[in-house]
This record gives structure tokens, C-alpha cells and sequence, in this order.
């Protein structure tokens, strides 16, 4: 069977201190998360790369730009989808193959019920629907884009901040950022 587009989106979090969450949720989070996406995307770029063509896109999210007390784990599994992504796009450069990582900012989906943030401050704010967030995303993989961040793509969206929090951390101290991920996320 010829596989010729991945979407590595399947994923979850929870919330809760690192050291107090039950320890076989946390590495299942990683299974999930990481190595069932690391997995997949070492087993079908070899092909996609002989037959030089394939588009990968993987699910990360605006968690992957900081840490983020009270949902540690999540945010660092996040922080892995990108940097892997953005180097492999690197490295794939006049393949035919592309890898895109979408960054998604609160969306409206069950992840927050799953997650337990659904009171938190960071999705009360504002939740992009579903709908848009993946329109964006397969657009951007069709393209061969290396990174997309929702919200940067039409600056009437709510999803502007999105980006605007992407692009901050580049500029605060890493003990703010750690300070606001955790004041969000609460
Ligand atoms: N919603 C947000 O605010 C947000 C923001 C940024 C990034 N993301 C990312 O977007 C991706 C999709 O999440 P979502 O928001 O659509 O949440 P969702 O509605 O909870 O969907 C999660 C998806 O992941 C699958 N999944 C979860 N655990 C799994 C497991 N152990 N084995 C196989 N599949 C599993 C689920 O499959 P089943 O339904 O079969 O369990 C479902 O298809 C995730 O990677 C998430 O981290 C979400």
C-alpha cells in the first residue's frame, strides 16, 4: 500500500502537577503524543522520499513555543512535534516531500473536557472552531509550509493572539513565560 499524505493529529492532555498525576497517564500521553507520532512519520517518509512526493502534517500547538506549568507534560510533548517537524522540513528541502506543523491555539473540540481546562482562563478567552483550525492546516500542507500558527492567516479571526503569544515568548524572560503558561492554563 502506498501512503503518500500523514496527518499525525491524534493526541490529548491533562491537567494537574507533573509529580501528583498518575504516572501511567503521563507516559501514556507520550505514547500518544510523541512516539506513535515519531513512529508513524519515520516508518512512511523513506517511501514518500524514493517516489518524491508526500506531504506530512503534524499536529503540535501553540503549547510547543513555552512551557506550561499545570499541564507540563502536554506542553513538552508539543514542544518535540515542533522542533522534530521544523528540522525534517529542513532537511526534506527539494525532496517533493514537505512536513507541516500546525500550531493550533485553543480550538473547539473535546479536547478541553478530556484535558480538564475547560474554566481555564486560555480558552475562555477565545476558542477558533474546529472547522477553520483544519481548513488552515490542510491548506498549509497541500502548500509545503513548515509552520502555520491559525490566526496569523486572516487578521480578523479570533486567533490573532495566537500568534501574537507564539511570537512573544522569542522576547520575554523564561521565567514570565512560565509564569503566564501557568496563569493561562489554571
Ligand atoms: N482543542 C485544542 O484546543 C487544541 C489546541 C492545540 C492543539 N490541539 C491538538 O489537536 C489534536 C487533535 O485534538 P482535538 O482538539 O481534536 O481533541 P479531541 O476532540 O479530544 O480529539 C483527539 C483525537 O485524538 C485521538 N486520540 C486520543 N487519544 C488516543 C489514543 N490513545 N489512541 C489513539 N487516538 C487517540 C482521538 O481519538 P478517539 O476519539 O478515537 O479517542 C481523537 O481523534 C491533538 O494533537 C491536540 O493536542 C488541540
Amino acid at each position: 500500500m502506498t501512503i503518500d499524505i500523514l496527518v499525525n493529529n491524534a493526541g490529548f492532555g491533562h491537567s494537574g502537577k507533573y509529580h501528583e498525576n498518575p504516572a501511567e497517564q503521563e507516559f501514556a500521553l507520550l505514547q500518544v503524543n510523541v512516539v506513535a507520532l515519531a513512529q508513524l512519520t519515520r516508518l512512511l517518509l523513506p517511501g514518500m522520499v524514493t517516489r518524491g512526493w508526500g506531504r506530512v502534517l503534524n499536529v503540535a500547538s501553540t503549547a510547543a513555543f513555552q512551557p506550561g506549568p499545570h499541564m507540563a507534560g502536554y506542553f513538552a510533548s508539543k514542544a518535540y512535534v515542533l522542533s522534530l517537524s521544523e528540522s525534517l522540513a529542513y532537511e526534506l528541502k527539494d525532496t517533493g516531500v514537505s512536513v507541516t506543523v500546525l500550531c493550533p491555539g485553543p480550538t473547539q473540540t473535546e479536547f478541553t473536557e478530556r484535558a480538564g481546562i475547560k474554566e481555564s482562563l486560555l480558552f475562555r478567552l477565545s476558542a477558533q472552531s474546529a472547522e477553520k483550525v483544519a481548513e488552515i492546516g490542510y491548506q498549509a500542507m497541500l502548500k509545503g509550509e513548515a509552520v502555520v500558527i491559525p490566526g496569523l492567516h486572516n487578521w480578523v479571526i479570533p486567533g490573532l493572539h495566537n500568534w501574537a503569544l507564539a511570537q512573544s515568548m522569542r522576547f520575554v524572560p523564561r521565567g514570565v513565560a512560565r509564569a503566564v503558561a501557568s496563569w493561562l492554563v489554571k
